[in-house]
């Protein structure tokens, strides 16, 4: 045992001074403390913007072989030999360092033949270790009952105990299985339920790194990274809410959304190869009678793949016209765009580019060229601020033609000839940097520069949809899972991976419903539309090539059901749009592994297949092939049945039916829920009047109203509704009222009654 190490103290950090290491330790708030020791990166944080500190009060004590620093929520024993434990007030351990040093289990090989197994193309071992003297790990013990979440996208399942991942933003479309160790998101936050307390840990490194949870050994997990400051955040909290809240105070939540982007949205690469394409899109939907808000035009719309350029010839040489027109009709236009920009002297975005010195460089200074959509490309330097300012700018080219959002791709960012190598020069800020450094965070930076550049340009709250993100990103975008397959585990998939990335702060997610590769089927698509209703992005996008997945593509009993999903969706976006209300003060996401609402119930744990959508709504789809019957976990309470009313009492497994036109729903007993009108669209004009399901005799609901369109809530425009029904007895209150569009009408709907009350301007009140 080493001797204790001296200690300084300023304002709220502590700096334990190691013969060979200063470890900082800052307590930021009760349940949040950041560990940091500083190994040469100057450079600031992408995820952690401005000042999170709050005045908190600690104390710091030393023991014979340890020093114990406590505040209202979590207590660390830091020691001579460099270990933090962490514990809760109750003593309860959360973190603690492992003592042991790593050992991985033995896998039964040698060096030769290890050489002759991977000579035929088998990995023996994934983890990445640098070799460099930059590379350092942090091991911590594994109790025998800790389940582990977060890390944003990644394969697999909810509780990622037992697997082990890497975090260097990936584009690979092969069939992503639960091995694949990289994705094309790097989120390196990590929750733990340990013995049934929970925690949240937050490494805030964008270098290439790696966690292996409990894989190698089942007595340890352990991060590492090739390079960068030691820089993680301790989260506490009663609960994995509390948690999840202060990870995304930490690093930001989900702004409100407009309420449009939460209507389905059709796409597919190709259709905006002309006007026509697309019309035919459009009178299919409306004829199909499917409620729809946006179409999204992949490449084809621009000319020869050049980012903010339009192929005006496809489109009667108008191509504003068209959308105007389209936007009448109710839908609205998302464009892809992609960070690579052609190599072609005669293209103003590139010569500008170069001229500028805004594309990232070779070592000697040349302008560093890879190939992707358009062939050889160059890629903006987005780290420098003056470089997102230039992107914010070139977005007016799209939000003048009437482009409703933009969605960013590639910008891993994927390179068809072969890796950018780690030595090209990217900037962090200011500073010269590498790409090793800024590749986790390049779809970062692209995000919020079109993000700054809607804003400005469209004066509403930007929608912005990315494919590669870091820790942070959700400030700016949305996102989704990039490639998936239409395969049966990529169904299954969707649930634990949009289920973490809620966690891990990606409040607003989905996946490509009906598989972007491959062919899928009519029944796949089928339950795909089931199950991702409530997946806050709605959108159907498949593959050049692939068998076509629109909705009427199968005809019959297909389209039915598609449409009738669709119409509940919208019946239901007042209560998506409520949870994001609240999202925007709390983190927490709208589709919900079980976990988060009961993580006092060892059984949800590891619940693969079944979500929540808010606290109010179970969802059990089916995601397996041919089932039509399966079980259904319901956790304590009462809970209704959604189709039939029927009412089960919860902590047990049910069996339940589900045809192939069934989505198994529960509610909870007593909850309240808006149910908007059926419609086609989300209109732009305010809705004159709203109706809430009671789903018992009693209960509360607090309902939020606003344009649902632009920043105008920031300045108190927005209505706020208490509705609570005791023995059947309705109340309506505006406990906030800012916005002028009241209800005119609201319509309270009992199980034996409806109620509805009427507006009086001038009492205010419902009557
Ligand atoms: C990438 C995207 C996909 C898009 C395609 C063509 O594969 O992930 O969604 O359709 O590029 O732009």
């Amino acid at each position: 045992m080493e001797t204790l190490p001296s200690v300084t103290q300023t304002n709220q950090t502590v700096t334990f001074n190691y013969p060979n290491r200063h470890l900082q330790i800052s307590v930021l708030t009760p349940e949040i403390i950041r560990v940091f020791e500083f190994r040469g990166d100057k450079g600031q944080s992408y995820a952690v913007e401005g000042n999170k500190q709050q005045p908190t009060t600690f104390t710091l004590n030393k023991n014979d072989n340890h020093y114990e620093l406590k505040t209202d929520s979590l207590f660390l024993k830091i020691d001579a030999d460099q270990h933090i434990d962490v514990y809760d007030q109750a003593g309860h351990p959360l973190i603690t360092d492992y003592r042991g040093s790593r050992s991985p289990l033995d896998r039964g090989i040698d060096e030769a033949h290890k050489q002759l197994v991977e000579a035929e193309g088998h990995t023996v071992s994934q983890s990445v270790n640098g070799d460099d003297n930059s590379y350092y790990e942090v091991v911590k013990a594994l109790a025998a009952d800790e389940h582990l979440y977060g890390l944003g996208d990644k394969t697999g399942y909810l509780d990622k105990r037992g697997y082990e991942y890497d975090n260097w933003n990936t584009d690979n479309p092969a069939p992503q299985m639960e091995n694949f160790t990289k994705l094309y998101k790097s989120i390196p936050v990590m929750y733990g339920l340990k013995n049934g307390y929970p925690y949240g840990l937050f490494f805030d490194n964008p270098y290439r790194s790696h966690f292996d949870m409990g894989k190698e050994n089942f007595n340890y997990y352990f991060y590492s990274a090739i390079a960068g400051n030691l820089d993680y955040y301790i989260l506490g909290g009663q609960t994995l809410k509390d948690v999840v809240t202060n990870y995304t105070y930490l690093t930001g939540r989900v702004p409100l959304p407009q309420k449009w982007t939460l209507g389905y949205q059709q796409s597919r690469w190709g259709y905006s190869i002309s006007q026509q394409e697309v019309e035919t899109i459009a009178d299919h939907l409306k004829k199909s009678q499917l409620p729809c808000d946006a179409i999204h035009f992949d490449i084809d719309y621009m000319r020869g793949y050049r980012v903010f350029t339009w192929n005006n010839e496809a489109y009667q040489n108008d191509p504003k016209a068209f959308l105007q027109n389209l936007k009448q009709r109710g839908i609205k236009i998302v464009t892809i765009i992609d960070p690579g920009v052609k190599k072609d002297p005669d293209y103003s975005v590139y010569s500008e580019g170069v001229k500028k010195g805004y594309f990232v460089k070779t070592p000697d200074g040349q302008v560093y060229i890879n190939k992707v959509w358009p062939g050889d490309s160059a890629f903006p330097d987005f780290g420098r601020p003056e470089v997102r300012n230039w992107w914010a700018q070139n977005t007016k080219f799209l939000t003048d033609i009437g482009v409703a959002g933009i969605w960013n791709d590639m910008n891993e960012p994927a390179s068809f000839d072969g890796d950018i190598p780690d030595n090209i020069v990217f900037s962090d800020q200011e500073l010269k940097s590498t790409h090793q450094k800024m590749h986790n965070v390049y779809g970062h930076n692209m995000a919020k520069a079109t993000y700054e550049g809607l804003k400005t340009h469209q004066g509403k709250r930007p929608y912005i949809i990315t494919r590669a993100a870091y820790a942070g990103t959700q400030k700016y975008s949305t996102v989704w899972t990039g490639d998936n397959r239409s395969l049966w585990a990529h169904i299954q998939m969707m649930i634990p991976q949009l289920c973490n990335l809620g966690l891990s702060g990606f409040a607003f997610a989905g996946t490509d419903i009906g598989g972007f590769g491959s062919d899928t089927t009519p029944e796949l698509l089928t339950r795909w539309i089931e199950a991702a209703i409530f997946s806050p992005l709605l959108r159907n996008h498949s593959a050049m090539g692939t068998r076509h997945q629109e909705p009427w593509s199968f005809g019959e009993p297909t389209l039915s059901i598609y449409r009738r999903y669709l119409q509940l969706r919208y019946h239901l976006i007042p209560y998506m749009y409520d949870l994001f209300a609240q999202e925007t003060k709390t983190g927490l996401p709208i589709m919900r592994p079980l976990v988060l609402n009961y993580d006092d119930d060892p059984r949800v744990t590891d619940i693969d297949n079944e979500f929540m959508v808010g606290n109010s709504l179970l969802v059990a789809p089916i995601v397996e092939k041919s089932q039509t019957k399966r079980l259904v976990y319901l956790p304590a309470g009462q809970w209704i049945d959604f189709w039939n009313h029927r009412e089960y009492t919860g902590g047990k497994d049910i069996v339940v039916n589900a045809p192939l036109d069934k989505l198994p729903l529960f509610v909870q007993k007593n909850a309240i829920l808006p149910w908007g009108q059926q419609v086609d669209h989300i209109s732009e004009d305010p809705d004159d009047e709203m109706t809430f399901h009671v789903w018992g005799d009693q209960g509360h609901y607090d309902h939020y109203q606003d344009n649902g369109m632009n920043f105008n809530y920031q300045k108190g425009e927005f209505n706020r509704y208490a509705i609570s029904v005791n023995r059947n007895q309705v109340s309506v209150k505006l406990l906030h009222q800012g916005f002028k569009s009241v209800y005119r009408k609201i319509k309270v709907v009992l199980p034996e009654k409806t109620v509805t009350l009427t507006y009086e301007p001038r009492t205010n009140r419902y009557l």
